[in-house]
């Protein structure tokens, strides 16, 4: 990886923020995007921008070959069987939100279980604990271990043969634990399993077929692609038998006065005018990645945190999560004794370094950590130690 070569590709890394160059380091709430993302969204306007699925015309037929071209993308990517198992949606949250809806609610009875962790980001808790409320499920959460790794003898206690649905995420968004999810499915195999890959589709090579999990979730705008466009993975034969989840425009096949029957897969999910430039951005995200390799993203992230760990370290300042590198994503939570971790956020801010600070949409986890927040690093290709050394002239100073 020739990381002085990717940076160029970067136009927002050339900023300067309160006089200083800008280091970015909140890659797990967004990452930046290269020139060729932001070409290929601005060629889509200039060039073939038209509706897809409804014109005969020439920009109709480019744009729908094109977004359905950025399905077929995803799905090698993840290595899914075929386009009809990649679902577009807004992001994660709205994922999830699909399978709680158009899967779980129609399914789970009383008495039912779903067993997620202590670990997940809220838009992989709320919307189970709707189905829990509204359909008198059991709602089970399993812990972590000290070292922030997930409890395995415990999640395996509490699965019994009431578990429908395991859902956990495979990366943690604030400690970088990884979940191994291929020992998860072993546990239990006739239970969905749906694993939210926000933080490691991004990072790392992750395949579900490999994984054998029912459904994968992840979000665009984390892996360089444009916000607004993420995507849900479900096995085919799931996705057939689920009911659609929004109604309307373009996900039906044919339509009468009052009944209706709906598009093959996967329109049967994408109702009303689709965020086509989305798909087309999220496709050129992914040549990019590929480019690289994916387990070249990784290794750099993994020297990254090492590097970064070693500086951490200090009677001052509280690490979360674990401290092997092989068993963490590429980033990191920590507080310093007796400062505030916005404070920090924004001392830091003002040498031009973007972290993030709070609960980072976790605040189970957070009180389960015995805070209420930390602040947190976290890193993608274009990151260097250069850019690490100077946080840490900064935040030596403040910790003193
Ligand atoms: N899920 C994103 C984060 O962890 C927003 O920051």
């Amino acid at each position: 990886m020739n990381i002085e070569e990717i940076r160029k590709d970067f136009p927002i890394l050339k900023r300067k923020i309160n006089g200083k160059q800008l280091i970015y380091f909140d890659n797990s709430a967004t990452t930046q995007k290269p020139v060729q993302v932001i070409n290929a969204i601005k060629n889509f306007y200039e060039t073939y921008n038209a509706n897809i699925h409804r014109g005969i015309h020439t920009l109709s037929q480019e744009a729908s070959e094109m977004y359905e071209d950025a399905h077929k993308k995803v799905a090698d990517f993840i290595g899914a069987n075929d386009m009809q198992e990649i679902i577009f949606v807004r992001n994660t949250t709205e994922a999830i939100n699909l399978v709680m809806y158009s899967y779980a609610m129609e399914n789970l009875e009383k008495g039912d279980e779903i067993l997620t962790t202590i670990m997940e980001h809220h838009s992989n808790l709320v919307p189970w604990q709707y189905v829990e409320q509204k359909k008198g499920i059991k709602l089970k959460i399993a812990d972590i271990k000290d070292d922030g790794t997930l409890d395995l003898d415990q999640f395996k206690q509490m699965i019994n043969e009431k578990t429908k649905i395991i859902a956990i995420t495979h990366i943690s968004n604030v400690l970088g634990t990884i979940n191994d999810i291929k020992k998860i499915r072993k546990m239990k195999k006739d239970a969905i399993l749906l694993v939210d890959g926000a933080q490691s589709v991004p990072h790392m090579l992750v395949n579900v077929k490999k994984m054998n999990c029912d459904f994968l979730i992840f979000s665009a705008h984390k892996m360089l692609g444009p916000t607004g466009i993420g995507v849900l993975y479900g096995k085919k034969e799931l996705l057939e038998k689920m009911k659609p989840f929004l109604y309307g425009g373009d996900m039906i096949s044919k339509v009468e006065q009052h009944k209706s029957t709906f598009a093959i897969l996967p329109w049967k999910f994408e109702a009303g005018t689709s965020n086509i430039v989305g798909g087309i951005g999220l496709a050129t995200a992914i040549d990019y990645l590929n480019k690289i390799g994916m387990q070249n993203v990784r290794d750099h992230e993994k020297e990254l945190v090492k590097y970064f760990l070693e500086k951490l370290e200090d009677r001052n300042t509280i690490i979360y999560g674990p401290k092997d590198p092989e068993i963490k994503g590429g980033c990191i939570s920590f507080n310093i004794k007796g400062f505030n971790y916005h404070d920090i956020a924004s001392l830091l801010d003002k040498s031009g370094i973007a972290i993030r600070s709070g609960h980072h949409c976790a605040q189970p986890l957070l009180k389960r950590l015995g805070t209420t927040g930390t602040c947190r690093a976290s890193f993608y290709i274009y990151n260097t130690k250069e850019e690490i050394d100077k946080f840490f002239d900064i935040l030596n100073k403040i910790r003193g």
